[in-house]
């Protein structure tokens, strides 16, 4: 299956599906924390759909929220509230075209979640809701979660257009004893 992500690189995605593979052997589900169009879910659903893992895809579905004074930068003025916006329904429109199993489909801002809304233990989280509150509030909804060897990738961690990643995945890591490797944009966290 391909098609051309306009969100995440062909390198970053090769790089999240052979990690995702590799958590195959953890307990758990997969979780998407930001999932937009569905182009990154629908290859982590392609890897899941002969296991008995389920996928969780979260997003507003209205597009990102406002920015936060954390994710100032000269650069990146496309990022704003409003972008990147789809509907739930095209989404799950998606998956059935494709003749994928429909994942758990969830509308809401990050925020507003909380953790009874994941799955009981999670093996790999994508997490790529692009500002600093999005990601601070994603990691504190998958911390508690993650089965022993479960992967979190984290999008955008280096990317200076959205310098709001790093801050929240660097205050979250700071009083945790977290091996953090970073490829590409993303960081990945074991
Ligand atoms: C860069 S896109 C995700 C791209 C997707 N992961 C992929 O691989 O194609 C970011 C998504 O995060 C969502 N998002 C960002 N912050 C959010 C928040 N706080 N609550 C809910 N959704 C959020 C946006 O609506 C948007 O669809």
């Amino acid at each position: 299956m391909s098609w051309k992500n306009d969100q995440v690189s062909g390198e970053e995605t090769d790089k999240i599906l052979e990690i995702a593979r590799g958590c195959l052997e953890c307990g758990g589900d997969f979780v998407e924390l930001g999932c937009y169009k569905g182009d990154t879910s629908l290859l982590l659903a392609e890897i899941l759909k002969d296991t008995e893992k389920k996928l969780f895809i979260y997003d507003s579905f209205e597009g990102l929220p406002e920015k936060s004074n954390k994710d100032e930068s000269t650069i990146g003025k496309e990022f704003k509230g409003g972008e990147l916006c789809v509907t739930k329904r095209e989404v799950k429109e998606r998956f059935l075209r494709a003749n994928l199993p429909v994942p758990v489909i969830k509308k809401a801002w990050f925020n507003e979640l909380t953790t009874e809304d994941l799955p009981e233990r999670i093996a790999f989280a994508f997490l790529d809701g692009d500002f600093y509150e999005s990601i601070r509030d994603s990691l504190k909804l998958v911390e508690s979660k993650m089965a022993n060897k479960g992967v979190i990738i984290v999008h955008d961690y280096n990317n200076l257009a959205l310098p709001g990643v790093r801050k929240a995945v660097d205050e979250w890591a700071k009083d945790k004893s977290k091996e953090i490797t970073v490829y590409q944009s993303m960081a990945i966290i074991v």
